[in-house]
């Protein structure tokens, strides 16, 4: 039996979340659902506590009071992705890690996972990037193989923070197009972003302020 996307039950839910860093409040009084396939925008200065938010929906970051429920399929793309220069990972390693997810750790991929890799990067415009040591991409690049690899996966989380600075408007266009495309297909979609088209792209923006939801 198929569910309207209404009754569908949120792919991530917080209840009165608080998160302190020694002391400093960076998210407080937070109750949020976020919904499957829709895309939510979360604006606000900065300092506001975006970045941490999104954490929490990722669930990377401990809660320091409140309650946090989502799903586990969850592609998260942060600001700065740190990654060590030891790291031997071509970008076709990164994504193909989220197509692992799919068929199961360390099988050898069949060919539907293979053309899901390579659809990934074509739609990021990195493929020309494949065979490239992941961790010489420059931050927008870090971010769109990211990408790649929640959409390699298929994840029914995609969580994206300031995606768009500094890229230029093609490939900004990009991944709103992605994200787009991914909402259609019953991914929630949840992004951090000061870019008025990114706002104009979502179906609610969540604007945050000292670390409150107030609009
Ligand atoms: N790991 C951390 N340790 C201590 N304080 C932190 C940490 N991460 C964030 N903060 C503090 O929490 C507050 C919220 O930071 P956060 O990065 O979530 O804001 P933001 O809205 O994403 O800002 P920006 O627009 O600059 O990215 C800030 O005051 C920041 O200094
Ligand atoms: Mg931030």
């Amino acid at each position: 039996m198929s569910t309207s996307r209404s009754e569908q039950s949120p792919a991530a839910r917080l209840r009165g979340v608080r998160v302190e860093y020694s002391g400093h409040v960076a998210v407080r009084d937070v109750d949020l659902d976020v919904s499957p396939g829709a895309i939510m925008a979360i604006a606000g200065p900065n300092g506001a506590g975006k970045s941490t938010l999104l954490e929490v929906i990722a669930g990377t970051t401990p809660l320091t009071s409140g309650n946090r429920v989502a799903t586990q399929r969850i592609a998260f793309v942060p600001q700065r992705a740190a990654v060590s220069d030891r790291l031997p990972l071509t970008v076709r390693d990164v994504v193909t890690v989220g197509a692992c997810g799919r068929t199961g750790r360390w099988r050898r991929l069949d060919s539907g996972s293979r053309a899901s890799v390579n659809d990934a990067l074509d739609r990021l415009g990195i493929a020309e990037l494949a065979a490239v040591p992941f961790s010489t991409l420059s931050g927008g690049q870090r971010q769109r193989a990211l990408l790649a690899q929640g959409l390699a996966g298929q994840a029914d989380l995609l969580l994206l923070d300031e995606p768009t600075t500094g890229l230029d408007t093609a490939s900004g266009e990009r991944i709103r197009a992605v994200m787009r495309t991914e909402s259609r297909r019953g991914a929630a979609v949840v992004c951090v972003s000061h870019d008025p088209s990114v706002l104009g792209t979502a179906d609610r923006v969540v604007t945050l302020e000292d670390g409150r939801i107030v609009s």
